[in-house]
């Protein structure tokens, strides 16, 4: 790793002393110091000595509007000095939520039955777990409750969630997963596939493992299946053509629920509304967050089937109430932010856009598919990847310890860009959507800079 690049500052040094940084290498960060983010400014930042970057990953695959959207805090103001707070239990309701849950079962990609508010992509999905419990309880079949989630996955780190991941360190040294979680495989062709094994046949043996494992489990014991359409976290994996297609006979044969975790491709990053669209998905449930609200508020939602929905429902009649719900449910600042988030994607026609300016995106990154350093080029819509390798030919990938990735993050960096390394050396790009085919092509002259200042530090020792 080279040296930083910056001072620390009297802010970042405060910061080292007292806060615990999530998802970060805690002692580099104590030799190295925070990059100390103080303004936006539509797709770029600015660090506190005044210097900006093009927020290649949007945040956290989230700020779907950019960073100064006035919009969305005209809204935030006008609720806050209207109702700045009130909660949904025992009957009572928000103002702002019935519009929202109106204009969010109008965007919905399949009939859906009811919408509910969670803070935080993690807890949707430790929902939809809880409720996958629920659900099957109600109906009189106690044994089926095993959820199959895949390698590399990426579903949020509450207890239920962090199980759900198939990331090794999420649950390492946490005593996770917990039980009822079945693992399956990743469908990553490029580092997945066996050598002479065509696209279609990997597909035929995920299906087919998908199928032992039902077996193997007992169907009578399995109960839902949770992916994210595009795999994010995991690597931006784009699945194989007919992939879905052959899980879902799977799960239906079973009567066994599918769990979309729309919370990166939900509201357009595909340049469909949903991921569920692009790959002709038939979810039971749906979570969502992020881009909900542009990630100006804490929000997310499960979205449930009717046939969820009523049984649920009669349970909870039977127990006496539905216990569950979180103190900001629906919160009116959330709701007020999410509703407008709403309307300027219909007014901007955001998810047009995506489809207008994501070639330029994709066809620049395939440009560097030739690059000495880069394995794979992918993705789709406005997400996209370079995996990096030692041995493209062979994609053989670097040894992990060499920090090959980290060091094109930096030096990405240092050239005004940010993005993001995922394991493996696996470069990530997830921009906002308003960004316009200028800014793509800033960042990828950015990216190529970078890729050259990373192959010449390669060279140095290999
Ligand atoms: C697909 C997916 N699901 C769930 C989550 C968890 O969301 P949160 O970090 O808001 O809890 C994430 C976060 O990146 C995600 O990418």
């Amino acid at each position: 790793m080279d040296a930083p690049t910056l001072p620390i500052s009297p802010a970042g040094r405060s910061d080292l002393t007292h806060h615990l940084h999530p998802y970060t290498q805690l002692r580099q960060l104590e030799r190295e110091g925070p990059l100390v983010i103080v303004r936006g400014d539509g797709v770029n930042v600015f660090d506190e000595h005044g210097n900006g970057y093009i927020e290649g990953m949007a945040g956290l695959w989230c700020a779907s509007l950019g960073f100064s959207e006035k919009r969305l805090a005209d809204a935030a103001y006008r609720q806050m000095t209207t109702l700045p707070y009130y909660h949904s239990f025992s009957g009572k309701v928000p103002g702002p939520v019935a519009a929202l849950v109106d204009k969010l079962i109008e965007w919905a990609p399949v009939p859906m039955g009811r919408v509910l508010f969670a803070n935080s992509g993690s807890e949707a999905n430790d929902t939809a777990f809880k409720l996958v419990r629920y659900y099957n309880n109600a109906r009189g079949r106690p044994l089926k409750k095993k959820i199959i989630a895949r390698n590399k996955g990426y579903h949020g780190v509450t207890m239920a969630a962090a199980s759900l991941s198939g990331l090794p360190m999420m649950h390492q040294h946490f005593d996770l997963p917990l039980p009822d979680v079945v693992r399956v495989s990743c469908p990553h062709f490029y580092q997945f596939g066996l050598p002479g094994e065509t696209e279609a046949q990997f597909v035929d043996r995920l299906a087919q493992e998908l199928e032992d494992t039902i077996q193997r489990e007992g169907p009578e014991t399995v109960a839902a299946f949770i992916a994210e359409p595009v795999q994010g976290a995991g690597g931006v994996v784009v699945p194989p053509a007919g992939y879905f297609a052959k899980v879902q006979a799977i799960l239906k044969k079973h009567d066994i629920l599918l769990i979309a975790d729309e919370v990166i491709t939900g509201f357009g990053r595909l340049g469909q509304p949903f991921g569920t669209q692009v790959f002709d998905l038939k979810p039971d449930m749906i979570t969502v967050a992020k881009m909900l609200t542009s990630a100006y508020v804490p929000m997310s939602a499960l979205y449930v089937s009717d046939q969820i929905y009523q049984a649920v429902a009669d349970a909870s009649a039977a127990v006496g109430v539905f216990g569950h719900g979180y103190t900001y449910s629906g919160h009116p600042l959330a709701c007020a932010v999410a509703l407008e988030t709403l309307r300027i994607y219909e007014d901007d026609r955001i998810v047009d856009h995506v489809r207008e300016v994501a070639p330029r995106l994709q066809d620049g990154l395939r440009k560097f598919a030739s690059h000495p350093l880069v394995g794979q080029a992918r993705g789709l819509g406005l997400i996209g990847a370079l995996e990096l390798a030692a041995d493209p030919a062979q994609r053989k990938p670097f040894e992990p310890a060499r920090g090959v990735g980290a060091y094109f993050v930096r030096r990405a960096q240092a050239h005004g860009l940010i993005v993001r390394v995922l394991g493996g050396d696996i470069i990530a790009f997830s921009p906002p959507l308003v960004i316009t085919e200028a800014e793509i092509d800033a960042m990828l002259a950015r990216t190529e800079l970078a890729l050259a200042d990373t192959w010449e530090w390669v060279r140095t020792w290999r």
